[in-house]
């Protein structure tokens, strides 16, 4: 299966932020960015919540269809032998992208899926499911999951809902006025009673790199499992979860190039083992009786039903594309664009910037308030300019709720986006104060 990379930007080895001609050469491999909308050329600016996909993903999706379509690990026909081929090698590429091996890899619809997958094969676990090696994942009475403030919902009511189910009690880390995790109060709220930490890599709000090296520490000394929210951060900087020491990651398809539809789970091998599944039905099972079901190893164990070919397919061709690209150059490229949205929208009066005086890292993703304007105002007034950003709580409430306001705008960059967009959404905004505050 052919995933052509992007083009001879390519060549380039270095860490270097891409410069404005490679990344207008880049954005002719995404046709959706040549539209016009509202009669200006489209500025995108919402990668955050869903990324454009490069001919290379569309092509991969369209060639699986055309010449290779059939349910994969099933058929004994040639035609299923190959398609479980590209299947499988497309699952070998999820892990090389993130330094895990293959069979750590489960695909799901999406990362809330992946998310739940695991907290229901901890309630399962809960319930006895599983035997004897699924009694590390036990939790009940007594027993903390911890979580933290700034979380996207998607891990947040799994754990939720876990913690109703088994009489688990969740804990919160709080944040500090500016957003920012509070590592203080996560090292008094973790201890012998954590059995389970699920934590963001990037905040989709605040677009800082959280210091996961930390809580994972603190996770250790308590021998409580870790789950890292990696969908915001695996499309824009270079993500090893060996590395980084977490047991479980969840990726977004979507947000890295890849198809909607599309999703993975990463689990560490011994812990995938001893997990029960979730979903149960065809294809994860060995032998079934019309009483009970013998399962089949990970990863197949966790991908009951028919799969989700073209879509894995069209992710790898992303991951290929983006590894063509290479993600150091892109998380080079998206700090530059972070931090001059950031200072960019300080500098215009009655601009809130959330998370602004959080001195970490950050992706290219800004989240701000205008003083007396409501969001979809700005969000409105910017999409008659042509430029599409996110407005509303950005599926994070309790942390718009800890900043003090019920909603914001949201601008995101990705590698297709130039520092003219950058630079249009700060004068838009500064636009928008300009036309609502005459028009008050
Ligand atoms: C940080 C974060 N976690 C989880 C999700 C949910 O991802 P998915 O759409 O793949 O379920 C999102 C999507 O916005 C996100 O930004």
């Amino acid at each position: 299966m052919s995933t052509t990379p992007a083009a001879d930007v390519i060549a380039s080895p270095i860490d270097s932020p891409l410069t404005d001609a490679e990344v207008r050469r880049l954005r002719q491999d995404f046709p959706i960015l040549g539209v016009e909308v509202n009669g200006h050329p489209l500025a995108y600016l919402d990668s955050g919540a869903t990324s454009q996909r490069p001919l290379a993903v569309l092509d991969a999706e369209r060639e699986f269809a055309t010449t290779l379509n059939a349910a994969v690990h099933r058929g004994a026909h040639t035609l299923a032998g190959e398609a479980t081929e590209v299947f499988e090698d497309a699952r070998a590429t999820v892990a090389r992208f993130i330094g895990a091996d293959e069979g750590e890899i489960v695909w799901t619809s999406n990362a809330t899926e992946a998310v739940n997958l695991v907290a229901y094969g901890i309630s399962n676990a809960s319930l006895g499911r599983g035997g004897a090696a699924a009694e590390r994942f036990r939790i009940g009475q007594g027993d903390e999951i911890v979580t933290t403030e700034m979380e996207h919902h998607a891990n947040l009511i799994p754990w939720q809902e876990l913690a109703a189910r088994t009489g688990a009690t969740l804990r919160v880390i709080p944040l500090d006025d500016d957003g920012a995790l509070r590592l203080v109060a996560a090292a008094e709220l973790i201890g012998d009673r954590t059995k389970f930490i699920a934590v963001t890599h990037v905040s989709n709000v605040l677009g800082v790199i959280n210091p996961v090296e930390e809580l994972v520490a603190m996770a250790r000394r308590v021998g409580a499992l870790v789950l890292l929210d990696a969908c915001q951060s695996a499309p824009h900087l270079p993500l090893d979860v060996r590395a980084l020491d977490v047991d479980f990651a969840v990726l977004s398809g979507h947000k890295m190039l890849g198809p909607s539809g599309i999703g993975a789970l990463y689990g560490r091998r011994e812990l995938l083992e001893a997990l029960p599944p979730f979903l149960t039905g065809g294809s994860m099972i060995t032998t079934v009786t019309t009483t009970e079901a013998e399962y089949l190893p990970p990863p197949q164990r966790f991908e009951a039903g028919t799969q989700r070919v073209s879509q894995a397919v069209a992710l790898a061709a992303a991951i290929d594309y983006l590894s063509a690209v290479g993600m150091p150059r892109i998380a080079a490229h998206e700090a530059a664009f972070g931090r001059r949205l950031v200072d960019g929208l300080t500098a215009i009066d009655g601009v809130r910037v959330l998370g602004a005086g959080i001195d970490l890292p950050r992706v290219g993703l800004a989240s701000f308030d205008v003083d007396g304007i409501h969001s979809h105002d700005v969000g409105q007034y910017l999409d008659d300019l042509g430029i599409a950003v996110r407005v509303g709580h950005h599926c994070a409430q309790p942390l718009h709720r800890r900043l003090g306001i019920t909603s914001s705008t949201r601008a995101s960059t990705y590698l297709y986006t130039t520092e003219d967009e950058v630079d249009a959404v700060i004068a838009g905004v500064a636009g928008a104060i300009d036309f609502f505050r005459r028009g008050a």
